[in-house]
């Protein structure tokens, strides 16, 4: 078979684990050939790609991004450019097409599995936010990378006695902030999910500073105020897919904060640290095993699938149900975080 594979939407720590996985599967158990689109949907477009051998894989097991490259390419709702990825596959002789991508690129997967290309979808984001699935690859990465910044500013909150509040990622849902503001021990953690009132905040840090005179407030870019409707933003330009760059909600927020409390409050944005650098070992092995049943998957003739974890196992899951997302934090999660806050 000869078998297509791309990655789109924004980078995240394990890419190259799925990129090095399916390419060793496909070469070692079927005798595959493995061309690389480059720059996710892009590649397919402009007709760019490069054959994927043993050798070019070699290596990349720990390294961060992915050597494929990715755009936010979006051509759903652009009948030519749809057209012209279906050329793309035709041109490549393409047997099959592994997507490896957030929701997104598995939305495009969906549309040409629809239109009848024989694709398979892997699941990627660090948000964590993809239905059907418990967790996404590089989804560990930065909760471990934002856990380990929370340790550190916790000794420099403390030394100054001041209010910490870090930024996190979270588009829509507030995963990385609930995980590493429950493995960090933040005061306070703030999601989309869950609307909050700066009063209701600062009364909680208020008291706590009563006892202990520093905290750590963890909030997720996409985090709302009561009764606000829209997340602040760093700019309204939209990318492709329609989304606006989101960022600087921690500084508002750092602002309220030291106005009503009158604590001296800082904040530390996290940003793209958070998608950058080597993946843990979790999202390497996770990674891993998308990429082989991936594969296998393609062997198997179930395309219009994504590949998911469920529990300990791996499973396919059609498309369509995987992008009916996003995949909210799990309300007894935040119930746990909650009895540490304040
Ligand atoms: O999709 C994951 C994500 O990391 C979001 O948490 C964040 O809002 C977004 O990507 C930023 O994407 P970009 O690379 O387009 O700035």
């Amino acid at each position: 078979m000869k078998i297509g594979m791309l990655t789109g939407g924004g980078d995240c720590p394990g890419l190259n684990a799925v990129i090095r996985a399916v390419t060793r599967k496909a070469i070692v158990s079927y005798g595959d050939t493995v061309i690389g689109m480059r720059n996710g949907w892009k590649g397919l477009l402009q007709n760019e790609s490069i054959e994927l051998k043993l050798a070019s894989v070699s290596g990349i097991l720990p390294r961060g991004g992915t050597i494929l490259g990715t755009s936010r390419t979006n051509p759903i709702g652009k009948p030519d450019q749809m057209q012209k990825i279906l050329d793309g596959i035709r041109w490549h002789e393409l047997d099959a097409v592994i997507a490896i991508g957030g929701d997104d690129t598995l939305r495009v997967c969906n549309e040409l599995h629809k239109s009848g290309a024989k694709v398979v979808g892997v699941p990627k984001t660090i948000d964590n936010d993809i239905a059907e699935t418990d967790y996404t690859f590089g989804f560990n990465t930065a909760v471990q990378i934002v856990t380990e910044a929370i340790d550190r500013l916790h000794t420099t909150a403390e030394s100054h006695h001041r209010i910490m509040v870090v930024e996190v990622m979270g588009r829509n849902t507030g995963w990385i902030a609930v995980m590493s503001g429950l493995a960090g021990g933040a005061d306070a953690i703030l999601i989309p999910e869950v609307p909050y009132s700066v009063d209701e905040l600062c009364g909680i840090l208020k008291k706590r500073h009563e006892v202990k005179p520093f905290s750590i407030v963890v909030v997720a870019e996409g985090a709302l105020e009561k009764g606000q409707d829209e997340p602040v933003v760093q700019s309204h330009k939209l990318d492709e897919f329609g989304h606006v760059h989101l960022g600087g909600i921690g500084s508002v927020l750092a602002r309220q904060i030291e106005d009503r409390t009158g604590i001296q409050t800082r904040v530390t944005m996290l940003g793209y640290i958070q998608r950058g650098g080597t993946p843990t070992a979790y999202d390497r092995i996770l990674g891993t095993r998308f990429g082989v049943r991936a594969v296998e998957a393609v062997h198997e003739g179930e395309f219009g699938r994504m590949v998911a974890l469920k529990g300990e196992r791996l499973d396919l899951v059609p498309l369509e149900k995987a992008i009916r997302g996003p995949k909210r934090v799990d309300e007894a999660l935040f119930k746990v975080a909650e009895v540490f806050f304040g």
